[in-house]
């Protein structure tokens, strides 16, 4: 074969394998397979210069730097959309179409994902791209065409023959995880860390080299069309229609988007992509809700500002600035010490933030974050708090960085490194605030449920002395009257205390085993451990190989749990909870082995179950209920409203079940 033809040959085959990879997210072959295809056709296309094309994926990873942007008019303006901040400004939004339109019944919308990113506009000629241009200020943008050829995503030919112009739009975002990555390379170097994915993704779109924009390894997910020149044909009559063409051409577009009927539906999925926010690969910020119909759109038209079509709900933000008062050292119960910010309470995400983690002093050091500083705090998804970074244009003069403790604050041992840990640890076993902490975990919901048993009563009655350790709790009841003496308690709250803590004595075996706060031992590790070995017992008499055997252990948490349990200090404790009446509630053996060997994950809205009932009903089958998706899933039990499980259910080939489905699964009598 001659190098023409080979050339082809690979530039066709490494689109393929791109497309499988980002688009359909279902790759055929291995990376470094690909790796392998790339190099050749690199090296062959710099042996015959003259083979050069734009379209060849070569061009993927950036090319010559330029001097500047030259500027690109938007042949169809970049709108913008207005917000809608609640469910009533939702309902407004639909009641002005309905009469715009003149129709009694529900609108049909097509509600999909609002990307956290930076906006492009990417023309083909006839299949080819030729043009890739930034949104700008709406009317016109910057000419960023080598930038747009490194996003994955962006075909650099379209895939069906499409003679004419085409003008794709969509997003440009930074997945998480490559965040996280170039962040971790950045900090690996003491380099300024990116705050946020958007940030790293508009930047990275504007870089006058496009192999540094390469380099940042972009997403394009496309959501709509501009300027549409193709003769005679159309590409759908529906929203939906055009992000089904534009899949098919060879864009990337989100499965998650869905044809709804009526703004209920609409309400339901956005709280449906609220709760999966914080579990997609890349941020969002919101739910653009289009009226689906392109001929109702027509109808409805723009105003200066934007469609009439359309309206972004906006999710609260998952970043807001706010002074950071104070730097803090704060024990945790297995004795780190981590710098906590004490902040000038602020709301993100929602939430009233007022404390923030610096996970650890190095991190205080490599962010050079000062007390009195501006800083930007972060609560992405269900993680906590954390600060990002100081926003130094805005810093005072004489701010000085906070200094690493040299011995616990609470006790006042001598603080160490670990084994060359980053972590600091106070190895005073007897330390207070580890005892406090503990004690905290141990009352919480998820682990004995003890209501009423807030930090403060905790701290007071440390303090007093009449909680020592874990099993001290049981013993309270005999301080009964001095507890209502204390702090205005009064008679009535600690009845109800004391009354809570009895309750826990036979709280699920489970519930207790998390509650002893066992590192690496999380709630799905402590329910395989509770459904294995049934009692505490039995527990108690294992090792190392024994614990291996349990799902989902691995040789970490194996030998994490065998050193917990031969330590002195915890056999005398686990004595100690008998001695007080402390019998965690035994695992039921499976009733049926209906599921035996399958994993289950439940998605979407379930009708006739809470999550967690349907979940303690495969374990009492004897399977598994997992929280995510992955090829050990057996089944994938998906209810209205289901997105990225589904998804990849989908692309794995999981069986999908209604509810219905499920239920028939189930021997009779079992409910
Ligand atoms: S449609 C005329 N769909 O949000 C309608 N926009 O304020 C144009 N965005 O600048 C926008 N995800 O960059 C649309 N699924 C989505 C989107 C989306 C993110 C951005 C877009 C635009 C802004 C609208």
């Amino acid at each position: 074969m001659d190098a023409k033809a080979r050339v082809s040959q690979l530039r066709d085959e490494v689109e393929r394998h791109a497309y499988l990879y980002y688009v359909l997210d279902s790759p055929e072959i291995s990376d470094s397979e690909y790796d392998k295809l790339f190099r050749e056709l690199q090296d062959l296309e710099a042996e015959h210069p003259e083979l050069w094309t734009p379209d060849s994926p070569s061009n993927r990873v950036g090319g010559k730097p330029v001097q500047g942007f030259t500027q690109h008019r938007h042949a169809v303006p970049m709108l913008s959309l207005d917000n809608a901040f609640n469910h009533e400004e939702l309902r407004a939004f639909d009641d002005r179409a309905k009469r715009l339109l003149g129709v009694e019944g529900p609108i049909e919308y097509f509600a999909e994902l609002k990307f956290d990113g930076a906006s492009i506009s990417l023309t083909y000629v006839d299949g080819v791209l030729q043009l890739g241009a930034t949104r700008g200020d709406g009317t016109t943008g910057e000419n960023v065409t080598q930038n747009a050829k490194t996003l994955r995503g962006v075909p650099l030919r379209l895939r069906e023959s499409l003679p004419g112009e085409l003008e794709a739009r969509g997003e440009v975002v930074m997945l998480r995880s490559v965040f996280e990555e170039l962040n971790r390379i950045r900090a690996s170097r003491s380099e300024q860390l990116f705050a946020n994915p958007r940030n790293a993704a508009a930047g990275g779109l504007r870089q006058l080299d496009s192999k540094l924009t390469a380099q940042r390894k972009l997403n394009f997910f496309a959501y709509g069309v501009g300027l549409v020149r193709i003769g005679e044909r159309t590409l759908a009559d529906t929203q939906a229609g055009i992000l089904q063409t534009l899949k098919r051409l060879g864009f990337a577009v989100r499965d998650e988007p869905r044809v709804l009927h009526g703004i209920d539906e609409v309400i339901e999925y956005v709280g449906h992509a609220g709760s999966i926010r914080g579990s997609l690969p890349f941020g969002i910020d919101g739910v653009v809700v289009k009226v689906n119909s392109l001929a109702q759109q027509e109808d409805l038209g723009f105003t200066a500002r934007g469609p009439r079509w359309a309206i972004a709900f906006k999710f609260p933000a998952e970043q807001a600035f706010t002074k950071l008062n104070r730097v803090f050292p704060q024990v945790g119960r297995t004795g780190n010490v981590t710098p906590v910010a004490d902040l000038e309470p602020v709301s993100v995400a929602g939430v009233i933030v007022a404390r923030a983690t610096l996970h650890n002093y190095q991190e205080v050091r490599r962010k050079d974050v000062r007390e009195g500083d501006v800083v930007i705090v972060q609560r992405a998804g269900n993680v906590i708090p954390e600060v990002v970074g100081p926003v130094l244009d805005k810093r005072a003069e004489g701010l000085t960085p906070p200094e690493e403790p040299t011995h616990c604050p609470e006790c006042n041992a001598e603080l160490v490194h670990v084994g060359g840990e980053i972590a600091l640890r106070c190895p005073n076993k007897a330390c207070p605030a580890q005892i406090e902490a503990k004690i905290a975990h141990f009352v919480s919901r998820k682990a004995m449920d003890i209501d009423g048993f807030g930090p403060k009563l905790i701290r007071r009655l440390l303090e007093v002395g009449y909680l020592t350790d874990l099993p001290s709790l049981y013993r309270l009841k005999d301080r009964r009257d001095a507890m209502v003496e204390m702090d205005r308690l009064g008679d009535q709250s600690v009845a109800k205390i004391l009354e809570n803590i009895e309750l826990s004595k036979h709280r699920p075996l489970d519930k207790f085993l998390f509650g002893l706060g066992i590192r690496f031992l999380g709630e799905r590790g402590a329910q395989e451990l509770a459904a294995h070995f049934r009692t505490l017992e039995q527990i108690r008499s294992v090792d190392y190989d024994h614990f291996l055997e349990v799902n989902d252990v691995g040789p970490r948490t194996a030998r994490e749990l065998q050193e917990w349990f031969e330590e002195e200090a915890n056999q005398q404790m686990l004595d100690d909870f008998r001695v007080v009446g402390v019998v965690p509630t035994e695992a039921a053996a499976p009733e049926g082995d209906t599921f035996a060997g399958s994993t289950l994950v439940f998605t979407g809205k379930l009708e006739k179950f809470t999550r967690e009932d349907a979940e303690q009903l495969v374990m009492k089958l004897g399977g598994k209920a997992a929280g995510s998706v992955s090829k050990a899933t057996t089944y994938l039990v998906a209810g209205p409203g289901a997105g990225s499980k589904l998804a990849k259910a989908e692309s794995l080939g999981v069986p999908v079940l209604t509810e219905d489905e499920f239920l028939r699964m189930l021997p009779e009598g079992s409910l």
